[in-house]
């Protein structure tokens, strides 16, 4: 049976993912292709339990390399019992976030090396890397104004505005050093012109032209 498709959606806070990854879910299905939606970090009932850790507020300040292992320790939990098992079987996986998501705030934000992050998903990963990632990227004040509607900020979405902007850049940088691998789609229109965006994109995906 013909392995399914990696697909996995990143942006800053704010950008509109939750709205945009159903979007993605609900053509896909009405297309009739089986996909399997999740989650970084999470996915599992384990590598949820990581996610509130590395969420959660807390008065000892959290080192960036252990918090670099608490993603790549949940990543291979879900790797190993959601996306492997669900490619294998012919379904197509959507994630809302993925090892992008650790280059960009990791690396971008927290100024960790990229080569480090490129061993930790060269051991956890193996040959394993979305076949299309959708950047949505917004302005970052406009995004975080969004965010901070939503209620309480967690750990991440506390951190400034510089961290963010760094997140962004970092983001974009990756969609141009490999255009083939990513679809950096203007977040900051509206919502109808961001999805004939995404609904290009996907059409093209699955006449099999794009990726
Ligand atoms: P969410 O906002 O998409 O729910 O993701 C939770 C937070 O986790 C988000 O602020 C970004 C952060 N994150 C990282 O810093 N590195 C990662 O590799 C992933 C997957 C998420």
């Amino acid at each position: 049976m013909l392995r399914g498709k990696f697909l996995t959606i990143e942006g800053t806070e704010g950008v509109g993912k939750s709205t945009n990854l159903a979007f993605v879910r609900d053509w896909l299905q009405a297309k009739g292709i089986e996909v399997v939606v999740t989650r970084e970090p999470g996915g599992t009932p384990l590598a949820e339990e990581i996610r509130s850790l590395l969420l959660a507020k807390r008065d000892e300040s959290v080192d960036e390399t252990a918090e670099l292992l608490l993603i790549f320790a949940a990543r291979a939990q879900h790797i190993a019992q959601v996306i492997q098992p669900a490619l294998a079987r012919g379904a197509w996986v959507l994630s809302d976030r993925f090892t992008d998501a650790t280059y960009a705030y990791q690396g971008g934000g927290r100024g960790l090396s990229t080569n480090i992050i490129t061993q930790l998903e060269q051991l956890v990963q193996g040959d394993l890397r979305p076949d299309l990632t959708f950047i949505l990227d917004i302005d970052v004040e406009l995004g975080l104004n969004r965010a901070r509607q939503r209620g309480e900020l967690d750990r991440f979405e506390s951190e400034t505005m510089a961290f963010f902007e760094r997140v962004r850049c970092a983001y974009r940088a990756r969609a141009e050093q490999t255009p083939s691998r990513y679809a950096l789609v203007n977040a900051g229109q509206e919502l109808a012109a961001v999805q004939a965006d995404l609904r290009l994109i996907l059409a093209t995906l699955v006449s099999g032209d794009g990726v």
